[in-house]
């Protein structure tokens, strides 16, 4: 699909068609080409729990205002992001870290001063930790309904649920947010897809304070 056909189609649809499953290898695929996102340092601190079975979906479902498209749609993902994900020690910043060794735009004397810069950016208070991961995760969770569209599946990102009964109810450490949640699946055939909403104007996106 070319790219502006897959902003232009891609919405948060209501009607999954709960027979048409989406298989380990396209799930695989949509989250291997949202992986390709950009993100600060390279860091990447977004993780997923796939929920496809009907209970699991169902005991998530009760506690997102009982919205029928969590357990409608054959995948639901817990979308995490992980506010520890910039700290020295973490598992995926040693890894980004070696990472960089191994390509040559970073050596192991620069450990410190990697180390500096991320700890000024992110390490004075909590509201840091929390944009750090929830900014990088967002452009991750946008790639994952442009991937899906690409392929022919629709998506529904959801802020309908209660934080902390979900990070208790699927064992969540403190350490991730959960930004969103998403409904991943084929679009029920025969349902009316509502018309497309209004946006924001260029106009009313730029803005200047004086
Ligand atoms: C972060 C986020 C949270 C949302 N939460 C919900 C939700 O809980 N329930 C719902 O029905 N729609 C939810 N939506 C869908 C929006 O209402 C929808 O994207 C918006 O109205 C624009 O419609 P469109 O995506 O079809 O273009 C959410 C969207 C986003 C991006």
């Amino acid at each position: 699909m070319d790219f502006i056909d897959v902003i232009n189609s891609r919405r948060a649809v209501n009607f999954f068609d709960p027979d048409k499953d989406v298989s380990d290898e396209t799930l695989r695929s949509i989250i291997e080409t949202a992986a390709k996102v950009p993100s600060s340092f390279n860091l990447q601190p977004w993780s997923l729990i796939v929920l496809r079975g009907h209970e699991e979906k169902m005991r998530l479902q009760s506690l997102a205002w009982n919205q029928p498209k969590v357990s409608e749609a054959p995948v639901t993902l817990i979308i995490l992001a992980d506010r520890d994900g910039w700290k020295e020690g973490h598992q995926f910043v040693e890894k980004n870290f070696q990472e960089m060794i191994k390509a040559g735009s970073m050596s192991e004397d620069q450990r410190q001063w990697f180390e500096e810069s991320r700890t000024s950016l992110y390490g004075e208070n909590g509201e840091q930790q929390q944009a750090f991961a929830c900014k990088n995760t967002g452009f991750f969770a946008m790639a994952l309904m442009f991937a899906a569209k690409n392929l022919g599946l629709d998506t529904h990102p959801m802020d309908g649920f209660d934080h902390d009964a979900v990070r208790k109810e699927f064992n969540i450490p403190d350490n991730y947010w959960i930004p969103l949640l998403m409904a991943v699946g084929y679009f029920k055939e025969g349902m009316e897809l509502a018309p497309p909403k209004w946006r924001k104007t260029v106009e009313e996106i730029i803005v200047k304070f004086h």
